[in-house]
């Protein structure tokens, strides 16, 4: 039979509906067989696996997962909004999800919110028509309202490196107020007393959590003091522009330490010290970011920095979202919060 159907030769068609029975007949086993392969292989003898995968190759078979998920009422993914995809920190997050999610045979679908509490609205919308199993979530903002409708709609939450204190949703974070703390304490453990906290939108409970921590720092010492630049998005490009600021302004008022909200502004901030070339880090400006990404070691200067266990933040928040699901009343703790660690390089050295 010939035709067209959008544009698609008929032949193609039916070799892209290539069904089930078509590949048990090819691989010479039964229907069942197949499902068993696809769905428990732990289940079936491996020459008859090899032999199904062959069949599945040769024919171009593709699963149907449209009517196996109305079937098992869940697709096999979770979903992930981070707020930069564009930031280390989060493909880090992104990986140990994926890692942890692969132990189960899920998928983790990746949306970045940049910020925006719009796209992050279009993300929830899209997992939920996507029936996935879970959704972890680094909020744009703090509505804990639309996240309350999706998990009342069978739809489990998990915060990932952010907590809503009483919202009643899982949570793995890492606590920003001590990291910010102990950033700001290690500048003046060097002899650091004027320094500039270069933030992102106040909004962003981790930043508002770092400055906090920061002023806990400077309030300790008497002639400390703190300036809060605040940037809209924390982006090596913002950090330009704040580093661009600073090295213009003469003697008297310039900062002898920054503390980056984090290591892409740090990295900016680096670049434009460095650009300028009138300023040397650390020997007049010491510099701190925050998350310890790949960047920060690599950078010109190494960076010193807070780092974060992004891969275990993201690896533990997709096991905290199959036990909420396996084991809705279990004996787990449902909120978990790692220390940040001080890494010490060459940016703060001196
Ligand atoms: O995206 C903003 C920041 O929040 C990231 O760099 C990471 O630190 C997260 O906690």
């Amino acid at each position: 039979m010939s035709g067209y159907t959008r544009g698609i030769a008929w032949e193609e068609v039916q070799r892209v509906a290539v069904s089930v029975r078509e590949v048990a007949a090819t691989a010479g086993v039964s229907v069942g067989t197949v499902s068993n392969v696809l769905n428990r292989p732990d289940k079936v003898a491996d020459g008859t696996v090899r032999r199904v995968h062959d069949a599945i190759e040769q024919l171009g078979f593709v699963r149907n997962d449209a009517a196996r998920q109305l079937r098992a009422g869940r697709s096999r993914s979770i979903g992930l909004i981070v707020l930069d995809a564009g930031n280390p920190f989060f493909a880090d997050v992104a990986r140990g999800a994926a890692a942890r999610a692969d132990e189960d045979r899920l998928s983790v679908l990746l949306g970045n919110s940049d910020e925006d509490p719009v796209r992050e609205d279009g993300y929830l919308d899209l997992f939920r028509e996507q029936r996935v199993n879970g959704v972890l979530i680094t909020p744009a903002s703090d509505d804990a309202e639309k996240l309350r409708r999706m998990q009342a709609a069978g739809t489990p939450v998990v915060l990932v490196d952010h907590e809503i204190p009483g919202s009643g949703y899982c949570s793995v974070s890492v606590d920003d107020v001590e990291g910010g703390y102990l950033a700001v304490r290690h500048l003046l453990e060097i002899g650091r007393r004027r320094i500039v906290f270069v933030g992102g939108p106040s909004a962003l409970a981790q930043v508002a959590h770092r400055l906090a921590g920061a002023r806990r720092a400077v309030g300790e010492v008497a002639d400390a003091t703190l300036e809060v630049i605040e940037m809209p998005a924390l982006t090596v490009l913002n950090g330009r522009a704040a580093g661009e600021q600073i090295v213009v302004r003469p003697a008297g008022a310039r900062p002898d330490a920054l503390f980056a909200a984090n290591d892409l502004l740090a990295v900016g901030l680096l670049q434009a010290v460095t650009m300028d070339g009138t300023l040397r880090v650390p020997e007049d400006l010491a510099l701190i970011g925050y998350d310890d990404i790949d960047f920060a070691e690599a950078a010109v200067v190494p960076l010193s920095s807070i780092r974060q266990p992004a891969r275990l933040i993201g690896h533990t928040a997709v096991d905290l979202l199959l036990r909420s699901i396996d084991d809705p009343d279990g004996e787990y703790d449902r909120n978990v919060r790692f220390r940040p660690e001080l890494v010490v390089r060459r940016s703060t050295s001196g």
